[in-house]
């Protein structure tokens, strides 16, 4: 792929708006690891599926490679210095903010309140993609709230216009 390529595929890539997302873990010395990420995706419904792309370069990698549970905070609108905060490499990430962790030997993931929804899930599967490692999740827990989200697009942090089309149902 040429260097021109590279940009016209970035420039397509942003042309998609995503919701923001914080996915983090606690490995089995209790240390804590998360990244901010926009590649959620569902995948399944029966099992209930979602994915996340993970950089192979990011600090969180190998954690996330042996974590057997890892929550997924889909951000809400409010929720934007987190997401900024959660994308710097080399900062303590988790002592600004106010997580909810887990007890005992087989503990939940953190999660971060007021999120829009947050999911625990259940590490499936890894698979080698390029220069990112796709994480198979199977939700066990979700939690909701009413907020708005944050949205990325075209490089930039957005609040949704809560304005209603055509819906399918
Ligand atoms: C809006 C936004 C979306 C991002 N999405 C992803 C993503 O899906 N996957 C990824 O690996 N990094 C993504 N990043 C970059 C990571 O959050 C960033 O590289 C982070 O520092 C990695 O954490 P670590 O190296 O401390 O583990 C995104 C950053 C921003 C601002």
């Amino acid at each position: 792929m040429t260097l021109k390529d590279k940009q016209t595929f970035r420039d397509a890539l942003s042309a998609f708006p995503s919701g923001v997302t914080i996915v983090s873990t606690t490995d089995e010395k209790g240390r804590h690891w998360g990244f901010t990420a926009s590649s959620f995706s569902s995948v399944s419904m029966d099992p209930p599926l979602v994915l996340v792309c993970i950089a192979n370069t990011a600090d969180s990698h190998p954690a996330f490679l042996s974590a057997r549970r890892y929550s997924i905070n889909i951000l809400a609108q409010e929720q934007k210095d987190i997401a900024m905060h959660f994308a710097r490499k080399g900062v303590d990430k988790f002592g600004p903010h106010e997580f909810r962790y887990g007890t005992g030997d087989d503990p939940l993931p953190p999660m971060l309140p007021g999120s829009r929804a947050s999911l625990v899930c259940i590490a499936r599967d890894v698979y080698e993609a390029g220069d990112h490692t796709v994480l198979i999740g199977e939700i066990e827990a979700v939690e909701l709230s009413e907020s708005a989200p944050l949205v990325y697009f075209n490089r930039g942090f957005r609040s949704l216009e809560l304005e209603t089309a055509d819906s399918l149902s």
